[in-house]
């Protein structure tokens, strides 16, 4: 099972602006199967665990207040090396430099709303997807 998931969130940005499909679209023709899925809206509450990493960073707040601001998907994927290989399919952090097709160059407008979340470890993906998914919702 090792290395083989990740967690992502289309974020309230990219759902706000009608592209759900297109990015699920493009992680399912990148090769990942969707093994659990879910549309919600985060409390600040719940944004705030969820982002308690970079509770010392000048851009908390900013970031717990978007991404409680509006819907989100949030899903966990399956591929072979999943956190690596999604990582590369989203694209640097800020869109400004991310690279030519992928998902954050074409859906995101700025650094603080970027489109989409991608874990950055195993360990995170495993404990990001427990967040939000029980097992029985795995499938
Ligand atoms: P980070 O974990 O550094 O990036 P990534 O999402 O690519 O793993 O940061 C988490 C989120 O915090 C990032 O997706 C958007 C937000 N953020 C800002 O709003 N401003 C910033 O300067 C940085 C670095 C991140």
């Amino acid at each position: 099972m090792a290395n083989n998931r990740t967690f992502t969130m289309i974020k309230p940005d990219a759902v706000a602006n009608g592209h759900i499909g297109a990015i699920l679209n493009d992680i399912t023709a990148g090769g990942f199967k969707i093994v659990a899925m879910k549309y919600l809206k985060l409390t600040p509450e719940k944004a705030g665990e969820f982002y308690a990493v970079h509770k010392e960073r000048g851009f908390y707040g900013e970031l717990v207040s978007f991404m409680s601001s509006g819907p989100i998907v949030a899903a966990i994927l399956e591929k072979d090396n999943a956190v690596e290989d999604f990582r590369k399919l989203i694209g640097a952090t800020n869109p400004a430099d991310a690279a030519e097709g992928t998902i954050r160059q074409k859906y995101a407008k700025s650094i603080d709303a970027n489109a989409v979340h991608g874990s950055d470890s195993d360990e995170n993906a495993e404990i990001e997807g427990n967040f939000y998914f029980t097992d029985a919702e795995k499938f």
